[in-house]
């Protein structure tokens, strides 16, 4: 590709912190650290799981502080040949304790809504340590974002185009492309397709570079998020290559963002992406990089459901049993309005009945009681359940309560952090005001 950006020697306005490594992580992420190395993070078990229901009452989310930890200390050990930044996708869950707790690991955020950027000023987290990821957006919120000072990725030459005329080369902007690449568990989790809104199609690159061009734009980053759940490692390598093409034609990258999208082992004999081939491979390709370039440049991700998934627990109750020829309904006080994974993607998630986990095994349809069809699983084999039970439904961190509703009315469940042993109600359930809370009673 013909490069006709010259190499820039003026300042941008807004410094760029492109030497941050994971190793500006806060002294007690260090100890954490240490102890995931330890192996001490064990999953909540089904008594400690059953205590907290009957103390906090069902439906529930529970996450797990020290799983969060221990997965973070997993990224860093990967990757820890290479220049990597971890930017939290903090979309899968925003509860501010969560997002302390994160940002006490020494990881970054990446915010994809100007809310999410203030949740993360609020959680203490560096405006310089966040990234704003912008899809379809107001150009008012990226003015909002560059007034914060947070790091953002522009996704519409429209956008990049206003952003040339108010910011000129005043202050550095990372691109998302497209990259025309399909992945991902599920099509609505597939964004790098050419098909997708996500992200300025590779094809128009040389629209990007006049606007560049005429704007004097100063672009700092490259970024692509190709989809969610993406095991192969090769997915990620072929965007490294799609960077490695491009970097010629962008003088100033100094930063190449591969998104986030690893997968997390749902089903029990499922595995996840290998992060330690991935942190290899992405070392060996930022080493050819600086070489062939004679500069440094940085690994961004924004992994979401890595971080928070296997750390959540979501618990129901059995309301009613219902036989309907061979199939057995199984009724929970929940519903997707609760947890919208099955539903909405056809997700799986691990159920185990709580109350009776050595039971015998039966065939159960476990629905919810939403007007709708409501399936969260289909002739799952669990053991004996009886009115009253408790299930759990596992690896419900991420995307769980963050995409929870009151439809039917219904309240939102309460949410607690278990820390060290110890849980913590850290959002409480509704009440019939939350309902009422935003309505202007005009009759
Ligand atoms: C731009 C971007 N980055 C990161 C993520 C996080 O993905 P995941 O939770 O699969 O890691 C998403 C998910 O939608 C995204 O859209």
């Amino acid at each position: 590709m013909k490069n006709p950006v010259r190499r820039k020697k003026k300042v941008p306005k807004k410094p760029l912190n492109i030497t941050a490594t994971n190793s500006s992580a806060h002294p007690l992420s260090v100890i954490r650290h240490l102890s995931y190395l330890r192996g001490m993070s064990q999953p909540l078990s089904p008594e400690q799981l059953l205590t907290i229901a009957n103390e906090f009452g069902t439906p529930l989310y529970v996450y797990h502080a020290e799983k969060i930890t221990e997965q973070y200390g997993k990224l860093q050990q990967a990757f820890q040949q290479s220049n990597t930044r971890f930017f939290y996708a903090g979309k899968a869950l925003t509860n501010i304790n969560i997002l302390k707790h994160i940002r006490s690991l020494g990881c970054h955020m990446d915010c994809s809504s100007i809310n999410e950027v203030s949740l993360a000023i609020r959680a203490g987290f560096e405006p310089g340590n966040i990234l704003y990821t912008s899809n379809g957006i107001a150009f008012s919120e990226i003015e909002e974002a560059v007034a914060l000072g947070v790091n953002v990725n522009i996704d519409s030459l429209s956008n990049l185009e206003k952003f040339g005329k108010k910011y000129g080369h005043d202050y550095p902007v990372g691109i998302r492309l497209r990259p025309n690449i399909m992945a991902g568990g599920n099509l609505k989790i597939s964004t790098g397709h050419g098909n997708s809104k996500f992200g300025i199609p590779l094809e128009q690159l040389d629209n990007i570079l006049a606007l560049i061009k005429q704007h004097d734009l100063f672009i700092c980053g490259l970024h692509v998020h190709t989809g969610s759940e993406i095991k192969d490692v090769s997915v990620f390598m072929q965007v490294a290559d799609i960077f490695s093409e491009l970097v010629p034609d962008f003088p100033d990258v100094s930063f190449l963002d591969l998104g986030g999208g690893f997968k997390v082992p749902y089903k029990e004999e499922e595995t996840g992406t290998d992060i330690s081939l991935l942190g290899e491979k992405v070392a060996d390709f930022l080493a050819k990089l600086s070489k062939t370039h004679q500069r440094d440049f940085q690994a961004w991700f924004e992994p979401g459901k890595f971080i928070v998934s296997e750390s959540g627990y979501f618990i129901t109750q059995i309301n009613v049993l219902k036989q309907s020829g061979n199939t057995i309904f199984a009724g929970v006080n929940s519903g997707f309005n609760h947890l919208i994974r099955p539903m909405f993607y056809e997700a799986y998630h691990r159920i185990q009945n709580i109350s009776n986990p050595n039971g015998p095994l039966h065939h159960y349809t476990v629905v919810g009681n939403i007007c709708e069809t409501d399936t969260f699983a289909s002739d799952r084999q669990l053991p004996l359940i009886s009115e009253g039970d408790y299930l759990v439904f596992y690896n419900a961190g991420a995307y769980g309560f963050e995409m929870a509703s009151n439809y039917n009315a219904r309240f939102k469940p309460a949410q607690v952090l278990v820390i060290n042993g110890k849980p913590h109600l850290v959002s409480r359930r509704d009440v019939f005001e939350d309902l009422l809370r935003n309505q202007v009673e005009v009759l």
